[in-house]
């Protein structure tokens, strides 16, 4: 059975992309090795260079994968086997940071933060400081939580104890403000599927700092994977980039074509105002949730993400059952990643084409289910501080 095509996608990735993109992605068949394909490919990497704010032609990778294999490559390829990292962890990613370093043989260091907290800065900074640390490795928004790390702090104390920031912009690219290169952001990784709204299936590493590419070209000898090996693949790109071909490993044609098209939308609606809206979005559904008296999981909306929001469901509430009761409305929301907060909350993802109708309907259809489901609930009080916010900030 195939979804409703009217329903309201609200998990964290993948999400809703337009129909326009979809047009572009199907519209005809490109061959990795026609100069047609090369120059889309071309446009979709320097877009996607303005978007994280990354100066000059520092390379970026675009390949087939996911978010994770752009966390392993730029790994195994920016740092010396034996390098120290210094993990900051959030939560679920900030985890896969680890484990993902572990595996590689790196000596690994994990700072935790409480659910839905941060780790101080101060406390990040002193660890650096006992000096010994080759990379800091960080989520951005930390999706299991709904809570943003301070990147640009973080990659400031970084700089300072001369340390590489990776950044796992999974979760935030196109949709929360990042500016790489002026932030001192070494090595930026995302994927295809949050607010690049395009499908699934683009692997995405940028560098967007001269040590970080010092870096890279220091480690070449050093990888132990072929797919994986960034200086083959920078032959490619800037092939790409000159309109030129040059083959590695076949890259994905319709996906790339899609991104190019989602990018070149993003730029049209600008970046400023991008940003705007999914932070009213974010705040009035925070509103929302908290008018019909249930909590959000980040602790202070300093931290709170504009991307993805996790919430702890009322007591005797089963998320699963909530879930599937939503469902049944025509919304998909996400259950929880993280251990802790397993069979006590929900996610409700809201990047990419957001819009203030689908606030308005997830918060109408949970206050209506969750009355169903026996929690006292003032049928509209959810409704009411959603609409508050979206009159006053006149979205
Ligand atoms: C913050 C973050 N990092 C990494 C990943 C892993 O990406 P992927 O599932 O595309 O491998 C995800 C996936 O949701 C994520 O949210």
């Amino acid at each position: 059975m195939y979804p409703d095509e009217r329903r309201i996608l609200l998990t964290p990735g993948p999400v809703v992309f337009s129909i326009d993109n979809l047009r572009y992605m199907l519209s005809t068949v490109y061959e990795h090795t026609s100069i047609d394909f090369a120059e889309i490919y071309g446009r979709a990497i320097k877009k996607f260079r303005s978007i994280i704010g990354a100066n000059g032609n520092f390379p970026v990778f675009m390949f087939s994968g996911s978010g994770t294999l752009a966390m392993e490559a730029s790994l195994i390829n920016i740092l010396k086997p034996g390098s120290r990292v210094l993990v900051v962890s959030h939560g679920f990613f900030g985890d896969r940071w680890a484990e993902i370093a572990r595996v590689n043989g790196y000596d690994v260091k994990v700072l935790y933060s409480d659910v839905g907290d941060i780790v101080d800065l101060g406390f990040i900074a002193e660890e650096l400081s006992k000096g010994g640390y080759d990379a800091l490795l960080v989520t951005h928004v930390e999706t299991s939580t709904g809570v943003r790390a301070d990147v640009r702090s973080l990659a400031s104390i970084a700089s300072k104890y001369n340390t590489l920031i990776f950044v796992d912009g999974v979760s935030s690219v196109a949709a929360e403000p990042l500016d790489c290169s002026r932030w001192g952001v070494d090595v930026l990784v995302t994927t295809s599927q949050k607010a690049l709204e395009t499908p699934p299936g683009v692997s995405i590493v940028a560098l967007c700092t001269s040590r970080a590419v010092k870096a890279l070209e220091a480690n070449n000898g050093n990888v132990r994977s072929f797919y994986m090996r960034l200086s083959d693949w920078r032959k490619v790109m800037e092939a790409y980039e000159d309109g030129r071909i040059a083959y590695h490993a076949t890259p994905p044609t319709h996906l790339i074509v899609a991104l190019e098209r989602a990018l070149t939308r993003i730029l049209e609606e600008g970046l400023e105002a991008r940003f705007k809206r999914h932070y009213i979005l974010a705040k009035a559904l925070r509103e929302g949730i908290r008018a019909l008296g249930l909590e959000v999981v980040a602790k202070r909306e300093e931290i709170a993400s504009n991307t993805v929001t996790a919430v702890y469901t009322p007591q005797g509430v089963d998320p699963i059952e909530l879930r599937r009761r939503l469902a049944r409305g025509n919304i998909i929301i996400a259950l929880p990643l993280h251990p802790a907060l397993r069979g006590k909350s929900f996610r409700i993802g809201h990047m990419g084409s957001v819009n203030h109708n689908d606030i308005v309907a997830v918060v109408a259809l949970l206050e209506r289910t969750l009355a169903s489901m026996g929690v006292k609930i003032e049928l509209g009080s959810g409704l009411r501080a959603v609409q508050q916010i979206l009159l006053t900030e006149n979205l």
